[in-house]
């Protein structure tokens, strides 16, 4: 079946010597050996090849009925869709997995130890690979909008790691998906001009809305041993609509934000704005449509519905990310009103959205998720009672430390009251309480800076616990104070983490 053509449309291959490449997903798959290191496009649910990694499940599943063993190692921009992580953790298909997931089925196999799972912070992915530190990448599977009579490549609906993984793969599957808007042609900002050290130079970004690159990717030809025609939607999950807390989280937030515009530490206008992954973050931004502030901007790594607002209402100004992470409905939205918006958006490589650099250049106000954080600050994003992972730590890190405000937002509980999002120790840091500036709960907002750790707590507790636990927060705090083996943080060891221990023990952290 070597050559067999999808269709006979090739349209989006502008470029003569590359047709003869064309083929089936399951010719392209059978190009990729057991054992091999496969780095993916896709970032969300966005720009992830659709139909390759769904032949290489079929393949795999085939070869482990016939009692052969064949798993790869997956590297991808953050998480992608079904048709990726899904179809192949499904099939036992995946021996390592970096730098994020949040797919369901890939998440159980992780949290049962039969996946390994590398979590990293996604600014460092690319670096990490050209210092060589991840291992020698076999082969790069990319979506594209199409390529150009030159074989540049328009890139998809999100850049994330591609740049990295066209260059450095020995081989390249590409997925030309017709489904992508060719309206997307100009809209992304690819820079060349990365180096290790000692070769680095500062990156010339001073303004959220500058372009220092290209609007292409590029590729050596000859790599190029297969492309395959798609036709098939992105899938993000829609997102649900702000309840209750998430509003009141947004209230609090804003009003924040007014109190540093009347303070004169905030402009106006805000500085660029990032906004998390999740339902929350999004109810924020939803939040900052009924706000006083104009003119805004965002650096961000997604562009989420509410992102799609801020443009639409002219809110926001701008909007530079490495993806979308649309529902369906501003997905299809976006597709039918891309000439409005195409100007407004830029979409970058993931070690250029979420670099440190630049993100402290720019003063990044960062919203981001968790799910706990101790009475002093610290914040666990990542991980449930100490051990299951839930996503990973994603841009987070990459923008909590170096953010001009960090704030980190959540409901006070989870899983209907059972457990306390503010708990007397975190069961695994991922921000440690220096990156922490600003917690909001539905409850309040408690503004960390230049408190010692005895004044966080208090504030905390104060401020953003759930009533229904504040007690016991107050008490464990009053024992710690009365007992503590030091002062400076109070803290009774053999407590901190009890509550946990009885989550697990009988399923809710109430006394
Ligand atoms: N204990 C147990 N589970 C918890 C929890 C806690 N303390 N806090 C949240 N959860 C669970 C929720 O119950 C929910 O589970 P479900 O999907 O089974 O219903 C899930 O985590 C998501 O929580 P939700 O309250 O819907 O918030 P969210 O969508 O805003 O996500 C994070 C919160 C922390 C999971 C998410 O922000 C994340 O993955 N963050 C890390 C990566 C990141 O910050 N990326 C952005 C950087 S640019």
């Amino acid at each position: 079946m070597t050559g067999q053509l999808l269709t006979k449309d090739h349209s989006r291959i502008g470029c003569e010597r590359l047709r003869s490449k064309v083929m089936t997903a399951e010719d392209a798959a059978a190009l990729i050996g057991s054992g091999a290191t496969v780095g993916m496009s896709g970032f969300t649910g966005s720009g992830y090849p659709k139909a390759v990694p769904l032949a290489l499940a079929a393949r795999i599943e085939a070869e482990h009925k016939a009692g052969n063993p064949f798993r790869l190692r997956i590297w991808t921009g953050a998480s992608t869709g079904p048709e990726l992580d899904g179809a192949l953790a499904r099939v036992d298909g995946i021996e390592l997995r970096l730098p994020y997931n949040s797919d369901p089925i890939a998440r159980e196999k992780i949290n049962r130890g039969e996946m390994e799972y590398f979590d990293m912070h996604l600014s460092q992915v690319a670096p990490m690979a050209w210092q060589g530190f991840l291992g020698p990448l076999d082969t790069a599977v990319i979506e594209v909008t199409g390529i150009r009579p030159d074989g540049s490549l328009i890139p998809s609906s999100s850049v994330g790691n591609n740049k990295t993984w066209l260059d450095r793969a020995r081989q390249v599957i590409l997925e030309v998906n017709r489904w992508q808007n060719p309206a997307l042609d100009g809209m992304h900002d690819i820079y060349y001009g990365t180096a290790l050290p000692p070769n680095r130079v500062p990156i010339p970004l001073i303004r959220t809305d500058d372009r220092i690159g290209q609007p292409y990717l590029q590729c050596d030809p000859d790599k190029i041993v297969a492309i395959v025609e798609t036709d098939a939607p992105d899938r993000n999950l829609p997102f649900s609509a702000p309840d209750e807390a998430a509003r009141s989280i947004a209230g609090h937030l804003i009003e924040f934000f007014r109190h540093e515009v009347a303070k004169g530490r905030l402009p106006q206008s805000l500085l660029p704005l990032q906004s998390g992954v999740g339902n929350i973050a999004n109810a924020v931004l939803s939040g900052l449509l009924e706000s006083p502030f104009e003119n805004m901007t965002a650096y961000t790594e997604v562009i989420q519905d509410g992102m799609l607002d801020l443009l639409a209402a002219g809110k926001l100004r701008v909007a530079s990310a490495t993806a979308f992470s649309l529902s369906p409905e501003a997905a299809a939205s976006l597709n039918d009103n891309m000439a409005d918006f195409r100007d407004k958006m830029i979409l970058r490589p993931q070690e250029i959205s979420n670099h440190p650099e630049l993100i402290r250049r720019l003063g990044c106000l960062a919203m981001n998720g968790l799910i706990e954080a101790d009475i002093y600050g610290a914040v666990n994003s990542t991980h449930v009672m100490g051990s299951r992972i839930q996503n990973g730590i994603g841009g987070s890190g990459d923008f909590a430390r170096n953010a001009f405000v960090s704030i980190f937002m959540t409901p006070s509980t989870a899983k209907g009251g059972k457990i306390s999002a503010i708990v007397p120790q975190c069961s695994h840091v991922d921000h440690i309480t220096q990156d922490v500036q600003v917690i909001v709960t539905e409850q309040g907002l408690a503004d960390l800076r230049g408190l010692s750790p005895k004044q966080r707590a208090e504030l905390i507790i104060a401020k953003c616990a759930h009533p229904a636990y504040r007690p016991a927060l107050e008490d464990y705090y009053r024992r710690a104070k009365k007992s503590s083996y030091g002062q400076q943080s109070p803290s009774l060891p053999g407590e901190a983490l009890s509550w946990h221990q009885r989550f697990i023990e009988t399923g809710s952290m109430l006394p």
